[in-house]
């Protein structure tokens, strides 16, 4: 399973990237908001050290709008994903601009036949939102499970792209059910390092070595 960081935070992706566990990013308008910088530079810069997809998203509501933006945000770097929402208009935007040869994020995904259409119109990724479901007491995780299922039926070569995961649960569950690529907030990714037992086995390493008097050093 790939892991793209979902976030504009450079800091953030940089230290993930350093371990080499970012394989792409994805922003949004809100995370564009919440790292208070101008979107094309702050994508411009992340796309400087990212070698994998970087999602960047579009804001128009018509679909020559998107596909101008779309156009635009393009331009940044070769490896930019546009980001469309999944309307009518954006399944448009996405197959003028999967047809230009350019990858495509459908985003705001919230049911199977949204990701079918997704994929027939030449989407490279397909975004379901886990999270906002569950939100609503839907079953975010049974998305992802279906779209796998309707996706494999058929060949479809869109990539599923678990998106607003927040949970351990979230992500265990997306790489059991064969998600291509989560995409986690860095503070869900580094949390999948921790174990209670892990913590309190080190303890006691700790304990026990201070007690033979030895070093290695
Ligand atoms: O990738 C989509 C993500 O940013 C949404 O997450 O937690 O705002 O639902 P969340």
């Amino acid at each position: 399973m790939k892991f793209f960081v979902d976030t504009a935070d450079v800091d953030a992706i940089r230290e993930l990237h350093d371990l080499g566990m970012v394989d792409g990013v994805t922003t949004n308008p809100s995370l564009i908001l919440k790292s208070g910088r101008d979107i094309l530079e702050v994508t411009k810069e992340i796309c400087s050290f990212v070698e994998g997809p970087v999602s960047a998203e579009v804001v128009a509501e018509k679909a020559a709008d998107m596909i101008a933006e779309g156009r635009k945000l393009a331009e940044i770097a070769p490896n930019i994903a546009v980001k469309v929402p999944l309307t009518w208009d954006g399944l448009k935007a996405c197959k003028v601009l999967s047809g230009e040869g350019k990858m495509v994020n459908v985003t705001l995904c919230f049911s199977s036949n949204q990701a079918l259409l997704a994929a027939k119109a030449g989407a490279t990724f397909i975004s379901p939102f886990i999270g906002r479901l569950d939100d609503i007491s839907l079953d975010g995780l049974e998305l992802i499970d279906d779209i796998r299922t309707i996706y494999d039926n058929y060949g479809f070569d869109t990539q599923i792209l678990a998106a607003s995961i927040r949970t351990l649960n979230h992500a265990r569950e997306c790489a059991l059910i064969g998600a291509d690529v989560m995409t986690a907030p860095p503070s869900v990714i580094k949390a999948m390092a921790s174990h209670v037992l892990t913590d309190k086995g080190l303890e006691q390493f700790n304990k026990d070595w201070a007690k033979t008097g030895q070093k290695i050093l």
